[in-house]
């Protein structure tokens, strides 16, 4: 028996992988071993196993009927050979071959599966998750935990590459200021005491720095205690880094790095580079700090067509635009939900107009008076919308002039303030395109210049838009106390795909400006010293300026995969509620256990 020397995956027990049995290997004898992907009895002579691992099946030929079933674990040796005409498979990498001769050990027998372990085949997820290890044995699932370990990979390569040094930073730690509700972790030694999980190493990190580290990086976990969603769990993984002496640029280079080495090793290309755009301009053009620029729709303002108009509904500060092509085909139930949508949004209103090929009526189906309009763009087209007869001659062909919108397309308005107009027609806009996140092509983008802060809170304080430690930008600086929410600050996010990646800032390493911030958020000396005072104190041991970002590795790997959800991309992930069925977690802890941590439970009444 002659082993396929060097291949991976060569053991004492087999020497070949299943999905590696290739025709250049006719003539050997060979050992494979993994589960029953399918078995068929040829009469009473002949059996044909299936025979499965991670790399792929490969069909085994026994003579003679052999008692397995579905998903039984087998060692099989046999001789590799060609298969006969009219059986070659091209559908499968091993289809031009099989063993022959083969002769069967069952290591382990197994019940029937809880589902056929084959991609196709469509399976609840609560019961996927009950039973992940057979979900985890199907292809796509095999693929991709090996993708997530290759992008792993890549990013450790490009950062130690960088003169990045891999620290690992507690579990057990104090709250950190990202924000999000945390878990806690009752302490036995110290009743009444508990642990908090950290939602990131962001304090960690920056301690590190005060360390003199000077370049830090982790494949941090990372633990939120927030509502779960396509791209949220629980626990999450990041590639979390931190440098010292360096500026925002600095840190966007060492982070494109990573990442365009983690999509080079995922899909084989290394996109160009990642272009960058500042937060007001995304909120602009795309209505969102997330823009996905895998296709156009930008947000048109109309403000200056509507300015002093009669028609109520566009009186208002702003008057923003967004153009479906093609969307005149829309029906009226359809138009009536997105007007829901853009209520519950916060929007007074949504203003459609349908492109008709100037005979109004046309490119719809039905209601509202038709117009001409044909305001230079092309052959002469008018509007289908309620509203249509309250625009004056000038409103008409402004908004068709405005949008450049074509007959058969869908005009959507919102006048409203600023921020809502471009808010809502910026998600109805990523709602209309029904782009799933990791369809191609990927599209990167820098986001810059973030405010400082996001709206104020119940006591009149403005919020932390990242946290309470990025760096104001240094020209809004003076403005920091008489105009808070006009500060940018020195944080970006980068942007794939519309998903946000991952988050980072410079941050403060001076007192001053520290304590001017905390008094702008109003958070008191003391508050700061209670919730923070181990990072001020560390800083007033000698802080060199520094600056980091954390990727989220589980969406980074999801869009790689081609998968929507991260639960896609994580071995065991927690169901939409939080439960994780296989083990049953969380579950009730004994009356012994609680005791032990000084702990009673108590049922607390429902709330609201
Ligand atoms: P932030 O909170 O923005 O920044 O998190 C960074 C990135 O982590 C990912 N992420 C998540 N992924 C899955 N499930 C979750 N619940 C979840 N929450 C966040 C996202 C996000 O962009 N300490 C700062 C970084 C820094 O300033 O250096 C931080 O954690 O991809």
């Amino acid at each position: 028996m002659t082993a396929n020397s060097g291949a991976l995956g060569v053991t004492s027990m087999r020497t070949h992988l299943c999905g590696r049995v290739a025709i250049s290997d006719v003539g050997t004898a060979v050992r494979v071993c993994g589960w029953v992907a399918k078995r068929r009895e040829h009469g009473e002579h002949l059996a044909f196993i299936d025979l499965r691992d991670h790399t792929g099946i490969v069909q085994c030929v026994v003579p003679g009927t052999v008692d397995v079933r579905s998903e039984y674990v087998l060692a099989i040796e046999g001789v590799v050979r060609p298969r006969p005409e009219g059986t070659v498979n091209p559908d499968l990498p091993t289809g031009m071959v099989e063993l022959g001769e083969c002769s069967v050990t069952v290591l382990a027998s197994a019940d029937p599966p809880p589902f056929v372990v084959e991609d196709r085949v469509e399976v609840d997820e609560g019961i996927r998750l009950k039973y992940r290890y057979v979900d985890l044995r199907r292809p796509r699932m095999q693929a991709n935990l090996r993708l997530r370990a290759a992008v792993n990979g890549a990013l450790r390569a490009a950062m130690d590459r960088q003169g990045f040094v891999e620290v690992e930073t507690p579990l057990l730690w104090a709250p950190t200021p990202e924000g999000a509700r945390e878990f806690v972790v009752p302490s036995r030694l110290h009743h009444g005491s508990s642990y908090v999980l950290p939602q990131s190493p962001q304090l960690a990190k920056q301690l590190l720095m005060v360390a003199g580290v000077d370049r830090y990086y982790q494949i941090a976990r990372c633990l939120r205690d927030e509502d779960l969603r396509a791209d949220r769990q629980f626990e999450f993984s990041q590639l979390d880094i931190e440098a010292s002496f360096v500026t925002q640029p600095d840190i966007l280079g060492f982070v494109s790095e990573a990442v365009l080495d983690g999509a080079e090793a995922a899909t084989g290309e290394r996109p160009g580079s990642i272009e960058t755009m500042t937060w007001a301009q995304a909120i602009d053009r795309f209505g969102t700090d997330k823009p996905d620029l895998r296709f156009g729709m930008e947000l048109i303002d109309l403000s200056a067509v509507f300015e002093g108009t009669e028609v109520k509904a566009f009186g208002a500060p702003c008057v923003r635009a967004i153009v479906l092509p093609g969307g005149a085909t829309l029906s009226r139930s359809r138009l009536d939900t997105l007007t829901d949508r853009a209520k519950a949004m916060g929007a007074r209103g949504l203003a459609w107009f349908r492109v008709t090929d100037g005979e109004g009526e046309g490119a719809g189906n039905g209601g509202g008076a038709g117009n001409g309009g044909g305001a230079g763009n092309g052959g002469a087209v008018g509007l289908d919308s309620p509203l249509d007869r309250f625009l004056s001659e000038d409103e008409r062909s402004g908004l068709l002039a405005g949008t450049a919108a074509q007959a058969g397309d869908l005009v959507l308005v919102v006048a409203d303030e600023y921020r809502l107009a471009c808010t809502v027609l910026g998600q109805l806009r990523v709602e209309l395109a029904g782009r799933p996140v990791s369809e191609g092509p990927y599209r990167y983008v820098w986001v810059v210049d973030f405010p400082m802060f996001d709206g104020v809170d119940g006591a009149g304080h403005p919020v932390a838009a990242h946290h309470p430690f990025t760096m104001p930008h240094p020209d809004d600086l003076d403005r920091l106390e008489t105009d808070p929410l006009s500060v940018r600050s020195q944080a970006y996010d980068l942007v794939l795909n519309g998903w946000e990646l991952g988050s980072g800032s410079v941050r403060i390493h001076r007192g001053d400006i520290q304590g001017r911030v905390f008094a702008v958020l109003g958070i008191s000396e003391e508050e700061a010293e209670s919730r923070f005072g181990f990072l001020l104190g560390a800083f007033r041991y000698g802080a060199p300026p520094h600056a980091g970002f954390a990727v989220g590795i589980d969406r980074l790997a999801a869009i790689f995969a081609g998968e929507d959800s991260i639960r896609e991309v994580i071995a065991f992930p927690k169901t939409q509620s939080g439960s994780d069925p296989m083990t049953g977690a969380p579950k009730p802890v004994s009356p012994g256990t609680l005791a032990e941590l000084g702990v009673r439970s108590v049922a607390v009444p429902a709330q609201g």
